[in-house]
């Protein structure tokens, strides 16, 4: 099984992070060459083929998160994200989960629901009667819409049906098809089925079906991540193990109760989680929509994370998210570098790229409550600051590393940036630059 370990792959330059992935296994020799030259960027005129009005291509770094092992299974996660840290915290939660064998995912179920909402039902309750009785009816002539989405071994597994009393009193039925989609997302999929079945419930209820789409929140496709981290490893040289995990399980307690400090945890959980939806091709917006209405299922935003001791006193954490990505179809068609991520973390279904997201969510928490807990958030956002500025100021590759630790250790930058804050709106980097010593000759 090829490892996931890496040490110092941070340090390595773009070039040679790729020879290194193709050396180890995780790049095939004609993906890797597709990487250096970049030609795993669609052209103009694919761009154009996706959207309306296109005038070029927006970028967005791609990096990857060694480290992991899920189920195990070694294995690197491909990210795509603007933000610093997201990467390193990701990669850190990783190696430390090593230790204990990493995280174990568990996606039990997964269904998309298709619903069709009809209105005008004259007797709802009789309605609903006659609609069971024809339930194996409605799932046998659900399932010829679509063969070849039987012959892979998916279709309609189940139909349900809801009454919504809305505020004028009216009552509208709410029929849930819950549809096994294998692989693919499958929206275009249950659409389909929707519209198609739309008459037949029609003629059924006597009723008049006016929305007919998919439902993106995912209650039928539930993945749950859990993971053991020895508390010995926790702590630092100013800072116990066991301190930093009892304030780890108080920082998520209080995420539970606190709306303003659930939502600030779970932007977190979602730095990770939307990193590989963009990285694999999938559909963000669905799938923040569905998680972010899972965490507030019981009527109260919450977090989505569970930290607690363990019965041998390490902490566990634990997440549960509504997900289901694909791995086949939607712009996975078009987008080589989407297929490029879904090859470098060397999953086979869709199941293990939904196990792979809810374990990235969860390690994505620990790593900023680790942050938070110990030596706060703004020390590696100050070392990134210093990456930014010595890069924006074009810092020669053979000094850069040295540049970074100089104005990081220098406090410099921070007093720089507070004096340009007290008096500007924004940071005037070469301005700011200009502040600090850099002559790195010395
Ligand atoms: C920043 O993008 C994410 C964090 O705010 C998450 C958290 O507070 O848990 C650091």
């Amino acid at each position: 099984m090829t490892k996931s370990h890496m040490s110092k792959f941070y340090k390595l330059s773009i070039t040679d992070r790729i020879i290194e992935l193709e050396k180890l296994g995780w790049l095939s020799p004609k993906d890797a060459n597709k990487l250096k030259l970049g030609h795993h960027i669609i052209t103009n005129e694919v761009a154009d083929k996706m959207i309306e009005n296109t005038l070029g291509i927006f970028g967005l770094p791609l990096s990857v998160a060694p480290n992991f092992i899920i189920n195990d299974r070694e294995c690197i996660v491909p990210i795509v994200v603007e933000e610093p840290s997201v990467v390193a915290g990701l990669s850190q939660a990783a190696l430390m989960a090593r230790a204990t064998n990493g995280f174990k995912a568990n996606l039990s179920e997964s269904f998309l629901t298709g619903q069709i909402h009809i209105i005008n039902v004259k007797n709802i309750e009789s309605t609903i009667i006659n609609l069971k009785k024809e339930c194996s009816n409605l799932i046998e002539k659900a399932n010829e819409i679509h063969p070849r989405l039987n012959a892979r071994g998916g279709g309609v597994r189940n139909i349900e049906f809801k009454i919504l009393n809305l505020r004028d009193k009216t009552s509208v039925i709410s029929v849930h098809m819950l549809v096994d989609t294998c692989d693919a997302m499958g929206a275009n999929l249950v659409n389909t089925i929707c519209e198609s079945m739309a008459p037949t419930l029609e003629k059924i209820s006597g009723g008049k079906a006016i929305l007919k789409i998919l439902s993106n929140f995912l209650d039928h496709s539930v993945c749950s991540s859990t993971v053991i981290y020895n508390t010995d490893s926790l702590g630092n040289s100013s800072i116990s193990g066991e301190e930093v995990r009892d304030l780890i399980i108080l920082a998520n307690q209080i995420a539970t109760f606190d709306v303003h400090r659930a939502v600030t945890s779970n932007k977190g959980i979602m730095n990770g989680i939307d990193a590989v939806a963009i990285a694999t091709g999938n559909d963000w917006r669905a799938i923040e929509a569905s998680i972010h209405a899972y965490a507030a299922r019981n009527g109260q935003y919450s977090t989505l994370t569970k930290w607690s001791s363990s019965s041998n006193g390490n902490l566990k954490g634990e997440i549960k998210i509504p997900i289901k990505p694909g791995i086949v179809g939607g712009s996975l068609l078009l987008n080589p570098a989407a297929s490029l991520g879904l090859k470098l973390c060397g999953i086979e279904t869709a199941k293990q790229l939904a196990e792979m997201m809810a374990s990235v969510g969860i390690a994505q928490n620990f790593a900023a409550l680790r942050a938070l807990v110990t030596d706060g958030i703004q020390k590696g956002h100050m070392r990134l600051h210093a990456r930014s500025v010595a890069s924006l100021v074009k810092t020669p590759n053979h000094f850069f590393d040295d540049v970074v630790k100089r104005l990081v250790k220098s406090d410099e930058i921070k007093q720089a940036i507070k004096e340009q804050l007290k008096t500007k709106e924004s940071v005037n980097i070469p301005e700011l630059v200009n502040t600090i010593d850099m002559n790195y000759e010395n």
